[in-house]
């Protein structure tokens, strides 16, 4: 469908439009619309997640990646799912065979990222670096050998973290000179990270990743079917959106997931704030307006 609307990075600010638009934060669509829960927010069961074939095959492979021991990357663009996926390979993993160690606080330096890892893992988190990443080693293969329990660390939003950061990867992946496949780690980013994974320092670090996952947006129909499924999540009972609406909130979105929750979430307030009982194309246009860059 052709738009007169500039897609979604080229519309005005929040604080530019605000001011021609009513305000719907306070109504309860969830009363209006007759759902059960609020739709397009990122609390869901991880088991109830929309499955569509680039995710789930992406997952399916770090999964494989994971099942033998080794490391992996995931890349794709903001907001298009991927934590969704790392939630959905834990969800995946039986508990009994594997201790999941999720990080996320990618922006810190080198001693101060090991000493977050060492937390969560439950190591003593104090000392040097050299003593941190020693402790590390130590905490993961005694974890191995006693229990028989693989350790994995799922790293989010790598992207920000700084080269020599993710060149302890090399190091904490690194056992009985490599002849024990012993820690896998899964880096997942948005996609500046494979500028820094193709620095030459970290050669050793990106020879390590068996296998390189991606993600791409949805299309039409997928956005539709996308749509439905966090509807009917959400308890409803009817089509909530018209087709052209659907349409409209794929030109606007592009399918990315994120973009796509945001102006769905608005534009269901807009619609309810007219007591509409459907949202339609010009609801979006307005959410749109409504919501920042
Ligand atoms: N498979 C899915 N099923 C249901 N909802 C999904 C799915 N994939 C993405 N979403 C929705 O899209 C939102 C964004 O996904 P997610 O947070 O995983 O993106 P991301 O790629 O990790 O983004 P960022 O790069 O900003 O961290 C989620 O909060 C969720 O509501
Ligand atoms: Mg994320």
């Amino acid at each position: 469908m052709a738009l007169s609307c500039p897609p979604m990075a080229a519309f005005p600010t929040q604080t530019q439009t605000r001011s021609r638009f009513m305000h719907t934060s306070h109504i309860d669509i969830r009363a209006h619309f007759g759902l059960n829960a609020l739709p397009f927010t990122r609390e869901f069961p991880i088991n109830k997640r929309f499955k569509h074939d680039p995710a789930e095959q992406a997952l399916a492979a770090l999964r494989h990646t994971v099942e033998h021991r080794m490391s992996g990357v995931l890349m794709a663009p903001a907001g298009s799912g991927k934590t969704v996926v790392l939630r959905a390979l834990v969800d995946e993993l039986p508990e009994a065979r594997y201790r999941c160690t999720y990080v996320k606080v990618t922006s810190l330096g080198k001693r101060d990222f090991c000493r977050e890892l060492s937390k969560v893992i439950g190591c003593r988190s104090a000392g040097q670096y050299n003593t941190l990443v020693r402790n590390i080693q130590e905490h993961v293969s005694a974890s191995v050998t006693g229990d028989g329990i693989r350790p994995l660390f799922l790293i989010d939003e790598a992207h920000d973290m700084a080269p020599e950061v993710l060149a302890i990867l090399r190091i904490l992946t690194n056992f009985d000179m490599d002849s024990r496949l012993v820690l896998s780690v899964i880096v997942a980013g948005q996609p500046r990270l494979a500028s820094t994974l193709k620095r030459p320092e970290l050669a050793a670090v990106t020879g390590r990743m068996a296998h390189f996952a991606t993600l791409r947006n949805f299309g039409r129909q997928e956005l539709a079917d996308y749509v439905r499924h966090r509807l009917t999540l959400a308890g409803a009972r009817q089509p909530l959106f018209t087709d052209s609406a659907q349409d409209t909130l794929f030109e606007l979105g592009g399918g990315n997931p994120r973009a796509t929750d945001t102006l769905a979430f608005k534009a269901l307030h807009i619609a309810a704030a007219k007591k509409a009982s459907v949202v339609e194309a010009n609801d979006l246009l307005e959410a749109r307006a409504q919501v920042l860059p």
